[in-house]
């Protein structure tokens, strides 16, 4: 009897006006990285890059609280994120506090891979299972040229490191005409000799340091064709936990099977099914990745905020989730990325 109250009491605590149950919290747990990405910070305009002060951080007691919060009404599965959450100091801890709170489920993390070969032994101690690792190219000339830093070896060690200690893993690739898309069917080919889920992402207009540009935007669709070549694909059940990633099963022409997956925002947005609520680094609550709307727990967290004002705010947020995003008319419109807050303090 007393284990089916929370659950129902989740269920109307997190449904938005649209009658998603929001479920999932992404934590940006830092605006800096070890990387300058070309379509997040670029290098060559660091001086226009402003990372937060660590005062205006959240610390960790602020975030254990809110995520404490949030799963006491029923969220169940936390992302970290960044900019790189590795680069942070004393993050190791913080995922082990994380991990003994009671109702959160699954503990995710996205990183950059950059310092996954001297950490992975302490997150999968700490619990972590399954990582989103970031990796465009898989030529280490290319690596730099994208990332502005020399460190391929130092990532696919760690890739290989994580593997071996038995990380579930998904590559995320952001595809990119004119940068990557020669590497498409070798991304595929990976998929085919690794365990690992190869996943390419429509390349997405946001953040004002973004090099986006309307001519390098390759649609998933068009994407899919090119991997024709690699092997056939068959759609596999859509999977709950899953995300947004429209994932296929790939066989090669040797026999081999892999998973390839295909993230389309702009082309086949998944907002009806979004389930998601962001936390950026600086402390704000965001409902949405590419509407600017936030709130700012941590001016209500700093003046001594009550945990009713939080869970206040948490469901405000909520219910102000909007319906969708329009990218793919604002993209008709723009050649240069059209929006909005940076995504390494909104969380990619
Ligand atoms: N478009 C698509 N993907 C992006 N990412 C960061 N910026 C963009 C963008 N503009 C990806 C990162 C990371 C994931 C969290 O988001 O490469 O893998
Ligand atoms: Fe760092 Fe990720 Fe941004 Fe690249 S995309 S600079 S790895 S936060």
């Amino acid at each position: 009897m007393s284990k089916s109250l929370p659950a129902l009491k989740s269920k109307n605590e997190l449904t938005d006006t649209f009658s998603r149950t929001i479920s999932y919290l992404r934590l940006s747990l830092t605006d800096r990285c070890n990387l300058r990405c070309i379509y997040c910070m670029p290098e060559d305009r660091d001086e226009g890059l402003k990372f937060l002060k660590h005062d205006d951080l959240l610390r960790y007691e602020e975030l254990l609280r809110i995520v404490t919060l949030a799963v006491d009404m029923g969220m169940n599965k936390i992302r970290l994120t960044g900019g790189e959450p590795l680069v942070r100091r004393g993050v190791m801890d913080f995922i082990s506090s994380l991990a003994e709170l009671n109702g959160l489920e699954e503990i995710r993390l996205t990183t950059n891979g950059v310092l996954l070969e001297e950490k992975a032994a302490g997150l999968f101690a700490a619990g972590i299972r399954k990582l989103n690792i970031s990796l465009d190219t898989m030529r280490p000339e290319r690596f730099k040229t994208i990332t502005g830093v020399d460190r391929f070896q130092q990532v696919w060690q760690g890739i290989e490191t994580a593997e071996k200690m038995g990380f579930d893993i998904k590559l995320n690739v952001v595809a990119m005409k004119g940068f990557n898309d020669d590497e498409f069917a070798d991304f595929a080919r990976l998929a085919l000799r690794k365990n690992y889920q190869v996943r390419f992402i429509e390349f997405m207009p946001v953040g004002k340091h973004s090099t986006w540009d309307k001519r390098y935007y390759i649609s998933s669709t068009d994407l899919q064709k090119m991997l024709a070549k690699v092997g056939d694909m068959v759609p596999l059940p859509g999977c709950r936990m899953d995300g947004p990633a429209k994932v296929y099963a790939i066989s090669g022409k040797d026999g081999t099977t892999g998973r390839v997956g295909f993230i389309s925002p702009i082309s086949h947005h998944f907002c009806d099914t979004c389930n998601r609520l962001r936390l950026t680094s600086s402390g704000m609550l965001r409902a949405c990745l590419l509407h600017d709307r936030e709130a700012d727990l941590k001016a209500i967290l700093r003046a001594n905020g009550s945990d009713d004002d939080i869970r206040k705010i948490i469901k405000e947020t909520i219910l102000s989730k909007p319906k969708g995003h329009t990218l793919a008319e604002d993209m008709q419109s723009v050649d240069k990325a059209p929006c909005i807050g940076q995504m390494s303090r909104i969380g990619g």
